[in-house]
């Protein structure tokens, strides 16, 4: 049996579903009582923040998979709980640990989280992501309505990663114990900039689509406007700004892991079409 803590996320869901697929049991702890999860998955309900909230923990739990996020602060009192049955995590952390961008506030929520890990007594594996190229489904709303995105620093250059990569890396270190004590820094292939990105999904659209460098403080003034807590513009325009100067890493570690190239944002993009187009009729 293994547990998804954040099995909702884009992550968490993609790996879900590939456990099932090799016939794996799976529990997927989840604040939502109707969360939609494949079939055959055990939905234990609870908020992963606060962990006295999940009850019904599966005694049998084999490995954990474990979004900080979802985690909030209490990633310590999580896998007390975890460590009653479980023999390994894998946690969701990113590549800022090892590649500093950005405010050094949200690099230090992923080492404490790393930290208490490996303080838990428990068998680990940090998954250290870049940005997901999931992150572009942010610019669907402006690409259906205008084609256009605004955004700041146009340059920022990262290599975004496929979830599937991340789940598929997920799964292999969940059910094998020889990625225990490993910290990998998984990218996708290629480094993109903004306009790289929206072009692409353009490509995949058939429709020409550009990329409006305007100045991050219209862009915070536009998210605080959306009623986004400050945090969300730190975050974004930190990195960027980080970014735009210095590209972030690219590594061949998924690979190396996998036996077969990262996925292109391309491919995402492709997969990803229904998202930035207009239903018919509405
Ligand atoms: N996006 C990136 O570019 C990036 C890069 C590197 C690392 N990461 C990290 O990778 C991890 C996985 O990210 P993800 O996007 O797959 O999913 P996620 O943000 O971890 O969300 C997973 C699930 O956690 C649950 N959750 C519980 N409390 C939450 C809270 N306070 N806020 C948000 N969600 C909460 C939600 O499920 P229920 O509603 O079902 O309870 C949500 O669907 C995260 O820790 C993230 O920080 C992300």
């Amino acid at each position: 049996m293994f547990v998804v803590i954040g099995a909702t996320g884009i992550v968490g869901r993609e790996t879900v579903g590939l456990l099932r697929k090799l016939g794996e049991e799976v529990a997927a702890v989840t604040r939502n009582p109707a969360a939609d999860l494949p079939d055959g998955v055990r939905l234990v309900q609870g908020d992963p923040s606060k962990p006295d909230s999940i009850t019904a923990w599966p005694p049998d739990a084999e490995a954990v998979l474990l979004s900080p996020r979802a985690a909030g602060g209490a990633t310590a009192e999580l896998l007390a709980l975890a460590a009653r049955g479980a023999r390994r995590v894998v946690l969701l952390s990113a590549a800022t640990v090892e590649y500093p961008a950005g405010h050094r506030r949200f690099a230090d929520e992923f080492k404490a989280a790393e930290e208490a890990v490996r303080e838990s007594g428990l068998q680990w594996t940090f998954l250290r992501c870049a940005d997901f190229q999931a992150n572009a489904l942010a610019w669907a709303p402006q690409i259906r309505s205008t084609g256009v995105v605004r955004g700041a620093y146009a340059g920022a250059a990262t290599s975004p990663i496929h979830q599937r990569d991340i789940a598929e890396v997920a799964v292999r270190a969940l059910v094998d114990p020889q990625h225990a004590g490993r910290a990998y820094v998984l990218t996708g292939p290629q480094s993109l900039d903004q306009r790289d990105k929206v072009r692409l999904i353009g490509e995949a659209l058939g429709r020409r689509l550009a990329f409006e460098e305007v100045a991050p403080e219209q862009v915070r003034e536009a998210m605080l406007g959306q009623g986004l807590p400050d945090d969300v513009p730190d975050r974004l325009l930190g990195s960027l700004a980080h970014y735009a100067k210095t590209p972030g890493p690219t590594t061949d570690t998924v690979e190396q892991l996998l036996g077969r190239p990262g996925l292109p944002f391309a491919a995402w993009a492709a997969d990803n079409t229904a998202a930035f187009v207009t239903p018919a009729g509405s």
